[in-house]
């Protein structure tokens, strides 16, 4: 199993070949010196294309054409909900036959673990059960999701089933997208928005009720929350905490909060039988499509759901099944429907409409279709045994978002799916054996396999000095958080003690990554804020591009003439730009293939972390034309993830000499202009490892940014000595941090 994660699909990847090879073939900006790319040209352009273009706004829909089969209705209405109204659906959900008990136990404990089977109520439940039980007359009541899509779609439920209008009484926050008002009484948001927000109220005192829910997931932020939370509760008697979970774990919860009860929702499930694969897999997509239209043509009644590791496989899947579905003359129609977290939020509210009689639901998920979401009337599940996790690669430093086997837990819970409405089927693509022997039998938390850069920031700025004496519950390895803690001191957010730096402290004000937060701060001694704010922006939201079928040279083509030469950060600069000087315009975007959502989001985000600089008192600087400076404060904040030159096209990192490729949506991908260096925003590692978002930068620049690693060559030294040096330097800082850490330690155990 971990070969073939580590290899990803065949199928998927000949996919890929060819998408890059067409790429390559094209031929590239061929107006060598250009910085702006061809403003002229670009003008002209547009204006035939006014002349054009009288469709009106493109959407992200035309991505999309499997959806076109579901009735386009914005209330989401599943099967069962034909039948009945909101109000009797409710009462007829698992945890309503409970309701009362449950808010006995409530009643008479601060703390409490909730279980039940997916799908059983509890998310949606309640958070109104203690609306109604008066929980919501002193404070609000507070629901976490690890998952963002999660948090968004149950609060547009929930609205619905209160009748209120989404943002008023029930309302919900996600980074960058806070859709609450004054009204508000019942607020989903992430792990991490509850997170920032016990940095500024540290009691929580605006809740009288918190849900973590799907606990179970063990994301990064909800582990940090339990820490924090346990400690709220013992100061706040008021405030109530409600841990729910599918169902493993739950001991493990309630020991860790001291004991506290544990309330079982009776669960209703039907029987589901389990397909094993009888011969090893060797292409999850290629199996999951001929097992998909095995399902789909036998013509038994009922609703389709495959689990595959990611967006890619996922529309590579998509596009197979509907690609040979069209190869026969009169298959029964079906509606495919791709679901993963970067999927815009209508085409996900997509999955859960009721599909038109006679036409079968065939939803392709990743793992967040496995307890977050529940989709009602699924009989058949395909599940291709793997999942995206973030692991921390100690090879490149940093994480890295790669296919993994599931867990034995994963594979119950994806199975479970199968048999909430009737008997189920299961097909499993591994064998029997693999899954006994190969899977783990649950996931490892992300605390225990992720960088903590982000935590440790949060976690000094609250006061919590000695990391390896916070209260986890299943604390990280020390290496990851020393290496955490050397990435910020990297950054100059931590000093030599492990103390937290003013750098460090402004650097918490701003819900981006350590490194991102640096830039935007940094910009401002260099006098080009107005431009990095922008990039960050940028940088903060998915997808800018999009390449609809069958056009796909034309939007590559109009791209293109967005591209500078030297940065993939400037062409976005650029790109924002352009669109801020045709006022916005949503036809703008259109006529050269740019999400016109995605740039409102941008400007949204824009709009945000402005009114933190304002707070801040840090003012917006333009540096005008002189865009090396931009570079240039770019390479202040990623001197650390640093290439250089080595062949036509290959690129080394300068610290590890791991060889990385530039990815073919680069504007410097296929120039013939190769620059000897280059930082790169973040590498992700699909065949080969690729450097995403890269801007050229002077050698120069990194010997006086980054001077911890690099240097101008020294001709007096030999390249070993210099090694050493650096290697002496680097162990000297850290026994220095943990000897700091040490002593902090000591000193509290004295007290
Ligand atoms: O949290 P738990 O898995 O226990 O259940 P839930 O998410 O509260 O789901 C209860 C019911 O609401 C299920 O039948 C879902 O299909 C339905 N639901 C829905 O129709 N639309 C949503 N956006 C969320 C839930
Ligand atoms: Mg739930």
């Amino acid at each position: 199993l971990a070969q073939v994660a580590r290899k990803g699909s065949l199928v998927v990847r000949k996919f890929r070949e060819q998408k890059e090879k067409r790429k390559a073939q094209q031929k590239h900006w061929e107006v060598a010196g250009t910085r702006i790319g061809d403003i002229m040209g670009v003008k002209k352009k547009e204006e035939e294309g006014d002349k054009l273009d009288a469709k009106g706004e493109l959407d992200y829909k035309t991505d999309h054409k499997f959806a076109d089969l579901l009735q386009d209705k914005t209330e989401a209405v599943s099967d069962f909900a034909k039948a009945k109204t909101l109000s009797e659906q409710r009462k007829f959900l698992p945890i309503y036959a409970v309701r009362n008990e449950l808010l006995n136990v409530i009643r008479d404990n601060s703390i409490i673990i909730i279980v039940g089977e997916t799908g059983s109520g509890k998310t949606t439940q309640l958070t109104q059960y203690l609306h109604e039980d008066g929980y919501t007359n002193y404070g609000m009541v507070g629901c976490t999701q690890p998952r963002r899509v999660a948090a968004m779609s149950v609060a547009k439920r929930v609205s619905e089933e209160i009748k209120c209008k989404l943002g008023e009484e029930v309302g919900y926050a996600i980074r960058f997208e806070d859709c609450t008002t004054e009204k508000t009484i019942i607020k989903y948001m992430t792990d991490g928005i509850l997170l920032r927000e016990s940095l500024r109220e540290s009691d929580l005192d605006h809740y009288s009720a918190i849900i973590m829910d799907e606990a179970h997931e063990r994301s990064l932020n909800t582990d940090v929350l339990f820490g924090l939370l346990r400690e709220v509760i013992s100061r706040r008697h008021d405030l109530k905490l409600i841990v729910t979970s599918a169902t493993m774990n739950a001991t493990k919860f309630a020991s860790f909060f001291g004991n506290v009860p544990v309330f079982e929702i009776p669960g209703r499930c039907f029987p589901v039988e389990l397909f094993f694969s009888k011969n090893t897999v060797e292409d999850y997509v290629d199996s999951a499509v001929k097992q998909a239209m095995q399902v789909h043509l036998q013509g038994m009644d009922g609703d389709l759901l495959i689990f595959m590791p990611g967006q890619e496989d996922i529309e590579v899947t998509c596009e197979l099944i509907s690609e040979r579905l069209g190869e026969l003359d009169d298959a029964p129609p079906l509606a495919i429907l791709p679901i993963y977290s970067q999927l815009p939020s209508d085409l996900q509210a997509k999955i859960f409409q009721k599909a038109p009689d006679g036409v079968r639901k065939c939803v392709v998920a990743t793992n967040i279709a496995e307890t977050s979401l529940t989709v009602d009337g699924i009989m058949f599940v395909v599940d291709a045994g793997y999942c995206k996790l973030k692991v921390f690669n100690p090879k490149i430093g940093m994480d890295a978002l790669s296919i993994y086997p599931i867990s034995q837990a994963n594979a119950n819970q994806r199975s479970g799916r199968a048999g909430r409405t009737g008997p189920g089927h299961c097909y499993r693509l591994y064998t029997q054996r693999q899954y006994k022997n190969e899977m783990l039998t649950a996931t490892v938390p992300e605390i225990q396999r992720t960088n903590l850069a982000n935590v440790v920031l949060l976690l000094k700025s609250l006061g919590v000095q000695d990391l390896l004496q916070f209260h986890f519950m299943d604390p990280p390895p020390q290496d990851n958080i020393l290496n955490s803690m050397y990435q910020l001191w990297i950054l100059g957010a931590l000093d030599n003690t492990g103390s937290l730096t003013p750098l460090g402290r402004q650097m918490v004000e701003f819900p981006l990554d350590p490194a991102l937060s640096k830039m935007l701060i940094i910009s401002l001694e260099m006098c080009c804020s107005a431009e990095i704010l922008i990039i960050v922006s940028m940088l903060s939201v998915p997808a800018i591009f999009y390449r609809p079928k069958g056009r796909e040279e034309d939007s590559d083509a109009a791209r293109e003439k967005f591209q500078v030469p030297e940065s993939d950060h400037l062409t976005f600069l650029n790109v924002y730009e352009q669109w801020k000087r045709n006022a916005y315009s949503a036809s703008w975007c259109n006529e050269h293939f740019i999400h016109i959502k995605a740039m409102r989001k941008v400007r949204e985000v824009r709009q945000q972390l402005k009114e933190i600089m304002d707070q801040q008192k840090m003012e917006l600087i333009s540096t005008g034309n002189e865009w090396d400076i931009v570079r240039k404060c770019i390479c202040s904040s990623y001197f650390h993830q640093a290439a250089r030159l080595k062949g036509i096209g290959e690129y080394v990192n300068v610290r590890t000499g791991m060889p990385c490729h530039l990815h073919p949506t680069s504007a410097l991908f296929g120039m013939g202009y190769t620059p000897d260096y280059i930082v790169y925003h973040e590498l992700i590692m699909t065949s080969k490892e690729y450097m995403q978002c890269v801007t050229s930068v002077d050698g120069h620049w990194l010997a006086e940014l980054g001077p911890m690693f690099y240097s101008i060559k020294d001709a007096s030294k030999t390249r070993q000595e210099r090694k050493k040096v650096a290697v002496e330097e680097m162990n000297a800082m850290e026994e220095e941090m943990k000897r700091a850490e040490e002593l902090i330690r000591a000193r509290k155990e004295h007290q």
